[in-house]
């Protein structure tokens, strides 16, 4: 049954990485704006995007990721824009991320959110 469910998930989507698929879009989208001490982003919420674990910790007011829950991760509401336009990241000027690129990060999350 475990070997069953295993070939299931496997052929329904592949395993995201962090460091090869997530870590990229950060650096290239996010990070600008999100990394101490002088990001807006950074000094408006404590939010810091530099390492896996500032990422997980989330705001001064608490975590952006539910591990396995990107519809209740703050993170992936923000991206997709389900907050509404003004509170959509990337922020300001900033085009919106690319269709692949906020499915990664939904299936990053959903897949457990994990340091791999
Ligand atoms: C141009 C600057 C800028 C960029 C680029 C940016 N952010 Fe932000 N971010 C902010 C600011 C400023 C805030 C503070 C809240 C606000 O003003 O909406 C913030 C807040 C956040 C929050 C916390 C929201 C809350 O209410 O707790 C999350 C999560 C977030 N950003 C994710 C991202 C992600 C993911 C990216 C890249 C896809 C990104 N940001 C790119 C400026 C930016």
């Amino acid at each position: 049954m475990a070997v069953y469910i295993l070939l299931i998930s496997g052929c329904a989507t592949q395993q995201v990485s962090y460091q090869d698929d997530v870590v990229p879009i950060l650096e290239s989208r996010c990070i600008k704006c999100h990394v101490s001490p002088d990001g807006v982003g950074y000094r408006a919420t404590g939010l810091e995007m530099g390492s896996y674990e500032s990422l997980m910790q989330g705001t001064a007011y608490g975590q952006v990721i539910v591990a396995g829950d990107s519809r209740r991760s703050m993170l992936n509401m923000l991206v997709e824009g389900r907050a509404g336009k003004q509170q959509r990241m990337p922020h300001y000027e900033d085009d919106a991320l690319e269709p692949v690129q906020i499915e990664t990060l939904r299936q990053w999350v959903n897949q457990g959110a994990l340091d791999n």
